[in-house]
């Protein structure tokens, strides 16, 4: 068929996509008849696969119905329904929600929440923000001033300088033990907010299994734990950005569910949340933070103007009747480990392979020179998603800096819908696209 002409900027200038047509499931076909598996939902949005009939039935339904209303004119009904639905969910102490149409919206509200509280708790000194590299919270101004990531590049004049703490298990050549790992990452964060003053900190945000970068990144045993052990004696507020994680991706509701024990005072979502039906995302407070919001007569009045439109609001909380309706948590788990237990099968018999990660449906390989030296090789990253394109496969490139050298990895997050023989198949390509390209 021939080339489009196509006048929109690009990341990619010089190389055209191809044109995608339509989806279903875990496939996508591009208007010359070409199947993709989509092992990444893109940017790890599609929770439930694409055009899931549920989700589209109940957009059919709503833009019918209400479609748009402004927050500071109505409350609507599939909004207070969505809230109803989190609060079953959430990990958080007596929940209260706020809603955005993106990651990055909702990292500007966390940061501007965390700021506000301890302004309402009579500190307003408390303005300074301690986050992690690598990691990515988003693209607007105060979320990439978050992120540890190489897309701060052109833009470095105008970010705040957050990103300092490690993410533990990141450099894998250090090659420590967990417990030891731990103890450093946290004596890391310790030295930081000594340096700062914690009087002048509001708050650690973190990715608590990190995403586009670092490639599926799981925290050793007693990390989540000590870390909120630290930012108690501190008195930091903890936000976890599980703008990837939530939703069954990691095989819980949320990341945080994994340690009970030690759960966040906010928490950031987006992405899984509508499986790309529409833009939307949120932010979880826990009860004793949102009390404060609640008795001051402003309340939180930071937002954007589709903050909790009633169509988001509406995908929103079918989907999550969808995840529960299909097991779709406990899913992730057992698909999680089927891929899981394929990805190990390949790094076996592939050198090229120094780690394989992740939890659930969020699996990361890193790809390295050998295992000895577990050097990464420049680049190796995207030739891995272009030699996986070229076979009908679409898995994500994380390409992230990491002190003087820049780690290759790349990361799988199907749909938590995917048929075990697609799986299968995935691993099937990602194996023959490993041997192309070794
Ligand atoms: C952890 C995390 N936070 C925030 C964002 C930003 O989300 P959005 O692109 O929807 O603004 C991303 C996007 O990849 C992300 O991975």
């Amino acid at each position: 068929m021939a080339r489009r002409a196509d006048f929109s900027l690009t990341a990619s200038p010089g190389s055209l996509l191809a044109v995608a047509a339509n989806a279903s499931g875990a496939r996508i076909l591009d208007e010359d008849g070409r199947s993709y598996i989509d092992a990444c939902g893109g940017a790890m949005v599609m929770s439930l696969g694409h055009c899931h009939p549920r989700l589209v039935e109940v957009v059919q339904r709503q833009v019918a119905q209400l479609s748009f209303t402004y927050r500071f004119s109505f409350r609507n009904g599939p909004m207070l329904e969505l809230a109803e639905e989190l609060r079953s969910i959430s990990p958080l102490d007596d929940t209260w929600c706020f809603f955005n149409s993106s990651g990055s919206e909702s990292v500007e509200s966390a940061i501007q929440l965390a700021l506000r509280y301890w302004q309402l708790r009579g500190a307003p000194a408390k303005t300074d923000l301690i986050s992690r590299w690598p990691s990515f919270h988003g693209s607007t101004l105060g979320a990439l001033s978050l992120s540890g990531s190489k897309w701060r590049g052109f833009y470095e004049p105008l970010l705040g300088k957050y990103p300092v703490a490690p993410v533990p298990n990141a450099d894998i050549r250090r090659r420590r033990a967990p417990a030891e790992e731990t103890a450093w990452a946290i004596a890391e964060l310790e030295d930081e907010i000594a340096r700062r003053g914690a009087q002048n900190v509001a708050a650690v945000v973190i990715e608590p299994i990190t995403g586009a970068s670092g490639a599926a990144i799981a925290p050793p045993p007693g990390y989540i734990a000590e870390l909120r052990r630290v930012c108690d004696r501190h008195d930091l507020l903890l936000v976890f950005d599980e703008t990837i994680t939530a939703f069954g991706r990691t095989g819980e509701w949320f990341a945080a569910c994994h340690w009970p024990e030690a759960t966040p005072d906010i928490i950031t979502f987006a992405k899984g949340v509508t499986s790309g039906i529409v833009p939307f995302s949120g932010v979880l407070v826990s009860g004793p933070v949102a009390e404060l919001f609640e008795q001051s007569p402003e309340g939180f009045p930071y937002g954007h103007t589709f903050s909790g439109y009633p169509l988001g609001c509406a995908v929103a909380a079918e989907a999550i009747r969808v995840i529960r309706d299909e097991g779709l948590v406990a899913e992730s788990r057992r698909k999680g480990a089927r891929l899981r237990a394929g990805l190990e099968q390949l790094a076996a018999a592939s050198p090229q392979i120094g780690d394989v990660r992740g939890l659930g449906l969020l699996q990361g390989i890193e790809l390295v020179q050998d295992r000895e030296t577990l050097a990464p090789v420049p680049g190796a990253a995207s030739r891995l998603v272009a030699a996986c394109r070229e076979r009908g496969l679409m898995i994500y490139a994380c390409a992230t800096p990491l002190g003087a050298t820049t780690i290759e990895a790349v990361m799988l997050a199907p749909p938590l819908t995917i048929a075990d023989a697609e799986l299968d198949e995935v691993v099937a390509i990602l194996g023959d696209a490993l041997a192309a390209t070794a």
